[in-house]
């Protein structure tokens, strides 16, 4: 539980609540940006089988009650003063309620890569250029559509007891509103929307043989969709009545709260995934669907976003099994292992000493779509030590990030600038690999907090606070540190570059033979 600063009493404030994969983060603002208490749980992920992700909604929720509750009564802020709520979450991933309104199965989520079979059928169905015209996307392993057919097709009495199908955020605002609603930029993220027309494709649901009653209304983002109920609002400390806006997928969230909301504005994440995110008002999309085109949080424009799977979860997945020495020091320093491992990783030349790292540990999306391929370290040798490995997993990260920006300039989408967030952003070492990678300035904002200041921000606009959504960011959002490229270290990526692009198309059918080897 953090404090930030006494608060004002001539402001309004405003609620972001941001449901992510390792934890849920509810962040109170005052109406100028200023968080003024913010609150974190955490829950598990389960993997129970190579390829397998899976949360169970009630850790959500019990995280959702818990911070927000939290933050309302640290904060000493009345709750007649906090105007309205925001959500954002993890996109994609597949909640479903029975007639009861009860979760029937756990959520599979984002990552999990289970649905390669229901990919080749939708693409089937539908038809490979329909589904690009409509959802602006090829069929994708982690996009919701594939999720409800794996279920169709492997626990039929589970999708015969199916009532109601939401994404995670937005059965944390059933649960707060009691209103079945989602909104255009997480919506975009289940391939069952027509991204041009900003509504549900009577066409993909037909083709597929889902019933539209199954789905949520679908709002712009920054427009209300409920209000808190009586019984929430004794659980938490808000107040009855209080307004939830649509909010965001965590993408199109973190844009808003970065301030990327016109045209050649455009961010870097590096999360639990990694995503090159880039406003259009225009909609643009890849016919070789390697990035997405999604609906953004602007009403009226669209985003384009390259996703690495495991940015931040390949150096988590290498704290966690290697990094016990990092994570002891940094227990008795007071300091997160990951500003330990950030030096050792620093103190390797570029290059890793010629050790390079393929980040797919949960197959990949952009630019190879291709679920079967996995992680490798490619050049071990007896001389590297664990700090070599270190660096290689932060480059390799960012070789798969630069890979998103290239198929961007294929599309000629203008890339001004850059700004950087998510916990890999907060690392300047990152920071400046991606500057000289993208050879281009790479900035931060002020504020940390993304997500959940881009679905406040939201909140603020459905509340009449603010009149839009760029007005918003431009009264709130302040970019603070720029890194710019260094030419020579540019120099000696490309290299490396070059050589890493040439690794997937070499070893893909290994990685097929792996995913079907029976031993
Ligand atoms: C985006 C995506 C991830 C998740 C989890 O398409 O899958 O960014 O939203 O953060």
């Amino acid at each position: 539980m953090k404090f930030f600063k006494i608060r004002r009493k001539d402001m309004a404030y405003i609620l972001g609540v941001d449901i992510g994969t390792s934890g849920t983060k509810t962040v109170l603002f005052s109406e100028d940006g200023t968080p003024v208490a913010s609150a974190l749980y955490d829950y598990p992920l389960y993997t129970p089988c190579n390829g397998y992700a899976k949360q169970d909604p009630a850790d959500w929720w019990n995280a959702c009650v818990n911070s927000i509750r939290d933050v309302v009564a640290k904060s000493g802020v009345p709750a007649d003063e906090i105007k309205g709520v925001g959500l954002s979450g993890q996109m994609h991933g597949l909640v479903m309620l029975d007639k009861d309104n009860k979760v029937i199965r756990n959520s599979i989520i984002w990552c999990d890569q289970r649905t390669g079979k229901e990919v080749v059928e939708i693409t089937e169905k539908v038809g490979h250029d329909r589904l690009i015209a409509i959802t602006a996307n090829p069929a994708i392993t982690g996009f919701t559509a594939a999720k409800i057919m794996w279920v169709k097709n492997n626990e039929p009495e589970n999708y015969e007891k199916c009532r109601h199908i939401l994404l995670p955020k937005d059965y944390i605002r059933f649960m707060l509103t009691g209103e079945f609603a989602t909104e255009v930029s997480d919506a975009s993220g289940m391939q069952l929307l027509d991204i041009p027309g900003r509504c549900w494709s009577d066409e993909v649901l037909t083709k597929l043989g889902i019933d539209k009653s199954l789905l949520a209304k679908v709002y712009e983002s920054p427009e209300i969709t409920g209000t808190v109920t009586k019984a929430v609002a004794q659980a938490t400390g808000l107040k009855e009545g209080t307004p939830v806006v649509g909010g965001a997928g965590d993408n199109a969230a973190a844009a808003v709260g970065t301030g990327v909301v016109e045209d050649g504005k455009a961010f870097t994440t590096i999360g639990s995934s990694g995503v090159v995110f880039a406003h259009t008002s225009d909609i643009s999309i890849d016919p070789k669907g390697r990035v997405h085109t999604f609906c953004c949080a602007v009403p009226g424009c669209w985003h384009v976003m390259g996703v690495t799977q495991s940015a931040g979860l390949s150096l988590k997945w290498f704290r966690d099994n290697f990094a016990w020495s990092e994570m002891e020091t940094a227990a008795s320093m007071g300091v997160d292992p990951y500003y330990l491992m950030d030096k050792e990783a620093d103190s390797v030349p570029i290059g890793a000493n010629r050790l390079l790292y393929m980040p797919y540990l949960n197959g990949e999306r952009t630019p190879h779509l291709d679920p079967n391929v996995r992680g490798a370290f490619v050049g071990l040798s007896t001389m590297h030590k664990k700090k070599d490995m270190l660096r290689a997993v932060m480059e390799g990260v960012s070789y798969s990030l630069r890979d998103c920006v290239e198929v961007m300039r294929e599309m000629n989408i203008s890339i001004d600038d850059m700004m950087a967030c998510g916990g890999g952003g907060t690392s300047p070492l990152w920071r400046q690999m991606l500057a000289d990678l993208y050879a281009c300035n790479v900035k931060t904002t002020a504020n940390k907090e993304g997500p959940a200041l881009g679905v406040a921000l939201l909140a603020a606009v459905g509340a009449g606070i603010y009149s839009s959504v760029p007005e918003a960011c431009k009264a709130v959002i302040k970019p603070e540190k720029i890194q710019e490229p260094i030419a020579e270290n540019s120099a000696k990526y490309e290299k490396v570059y070059a050589l890493y692009k040439k690794l997937y198309p070499a070893m893909k059918a290994n990685f097929d033979e792996l995913a079907s080897l029976d031993v």
